[in-house]
C-alpha cells in the first residue's frame, strides 16, 4: 500500500466532507468550540502549564496600554484572517487570544512527545532546537538580519534571535512581524529585555520592508492558518526581502506524519473546527509553490514526530 500524502480527514475525502458538514451545523459547532477550549485548558493544566496564572499575569501586565502604539492603522485585514480561529470568535484579533497564546504555545510543544514526561520548558526547547538545527545547516555563514513572520506573542522570535546571537557571537537584528497588534503587544511585554529590534504590525504579504534586507526569514506555524493564495503571496514577498544566498525556513504540521494522519476522531474534528484553512494547508504542495515563485527548494525534513521543516534559498 502506498503511503498517504495527507490525512483522510482533510481535503476531498468522504471523511473530510463529513467533518466539514458537522462543523457547518451552527449549534453543533458552538458546542464543539466550547468543548475544544475546555479540553485544551484542562489538559494543559494537568501537564503543568500555568494557563490561568499566565493569563492573569498578562492581563495585569500593561499590554493593553501598548495597543495603540503598536497598531499600524494602514493595515487592512484580509477576509481570510477575520474568521473565527482557535475557538475565538474574533480570531487572533482579541485580548483573549493574545493572553492565551503563551500557555497554548507551551502546551502545543508538550503534545509532540506525549509519552515522555517532559516539562513544558524542555518540550519548547526541543521543538525550537530541532528546527534551528536544520535551519543552521542551510542559512548563510554570516547572519546579521533575521525576520520572523507570523511571530504571534514572540516565543518563536526570541528563541530564533537567541540561537543566532549565540551562533554568530555578534549582534543580530531580529524583527518579529504579525497581523495581530494584540499578539504584538503581548510579545513586547514578554520581550522583557528588549532583545528584539522591532515588533512590526504588518501583513506577511506586504511587509513594507526594503528589498534584499534579510539573511533569514522564518514562517513558524503560520502556513496552516493561511489559504494557499496568501501563502503564495507571502513567498513572493519573502523572495523580495531576502538577500541573495538568504534562507527561508518553514516549520509546521507534517501532512505525512503518522501521528497527524492517525489522530483520533475527537482530535481531528477539534482541530478542523478551530483551524479554518486546514483543508487548504494539508492538500497544498508547498515545495512546488516555492519553486514556482522562484526559490531554490533545498529540503523537507520531519523535524519532530508531528512537524516538518522546509528550507528554500534565494539565488
Ligand atoms: C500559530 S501563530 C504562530 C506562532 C509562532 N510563530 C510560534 O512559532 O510560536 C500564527 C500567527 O500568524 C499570524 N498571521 C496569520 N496570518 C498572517 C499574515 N498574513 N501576516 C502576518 N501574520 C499573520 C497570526 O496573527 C498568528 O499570530
Amino acid at each position: 500500500m502506498r503511503d498517504k500524502l495527507k490525512p483522510d480527514w482533510a481535503g476531498e475525502d468522504f471523511l473530510s466532507h463529513f467533518v466539514n458538514l458537522l462543523i457547518g451545523i451552527d449549534p453543533l459547532y458552538k458546542v464543539m468550540k466550547h468543548q475544544a477550549r475546555q479540553v485544551i485548558i484542562k489538559t494543559a493544566h494537568q501537564k503543568g502549564v500555568p494557563w490561568r496564572e499566565t493569563y492573569q499575569e498578562l492581563e495585569r501586565s500593561g499590554a493593553k496600554a501598548l495597543l495603540e502604539q503598536i497598531t499600524n492603522n494602514s493595515v487592512l485585514y484580509p477576509d481570510y484572517y477575520k474568521v473565527p480561529f482557535h475557538a475565538y470568535d474574533q480570531g487572533n484579533l482579541s485580548w483573549q487570544a493574545a493572553f492565551e497564546a503563551i500557555p497554548a504555545t507551551w502546551a502545543m510543544a508538550l503534545r509532540v512527545w506525549p509519552q515522555e514526561k517532559l516539562s513544558w520548558a524542555t518540550a519548547q526547547e526541543r521543538l525550537r532546537g530541532s528546527f534551528h538545527q536544520i535551519l543552521g545547516t542551510y542559512s548563510p555563514q554570516s547572519v546579521t538580519d533575521v525576520l520572523d513572520i507570523g511571530c504571534s506573542v514572540g516565543i518563536s522570535t526570541l528563541a530564533l534571535h537567541r540561537y543566532y546571537c549565540q551562533r554568530q557571537h555578534n549582534f543580530v537584528r531580529t524583527v518579529g512581524l504579525d497581523l495581530s497588534p494584540y499578539m504584538l503587544a503581548v510579545a513586547k511585554i514578554w520581550d522583557e529585555k528588549g532583545e528584539i529590534s522591532e515588533w512590526r504590525h504588518a501583513k506577511g504579504e506586504e511587509t513594507g520592508l526594503p528589498d534584499n534586507s534579510f539573511d533569514v526569514v522564518t514562517l513558524q506555524f503560520l502556513l496552516h492558518e493561511l489559504p494557499r493564495h496568501a501563502t503564495r503571496a507571502i513567498f513572493q514577498e519573502v523572495l523580495r526581502i531576502l538577500r541573495p544566498g538568504g534562507c527561508l525556513a518553514i516549520v509546521d504540521n507534517n501532512p505525512l506524519s503518522q501521528v497527524i494522519q492517525n489522530l483520533p476522531p475527537a482530535l481531528f474534528v477539534l482541530m478542523k473546527s478551530t483551524e479554518p484553512w486546514s483543508d487548504d494547508y494539508y492538500t497544498f504542495d508547498v515545495e512546488a509553490a516555492l519553486k514556482e515563485v522562484g526559490f531554490e527548494y533545498r529540503t523537507t525534513i520531519p523535524s519532530d514526530p508531528r512537524h516538518r521543516t522546509i528550507i528554500a534559498t534565494k539565488n
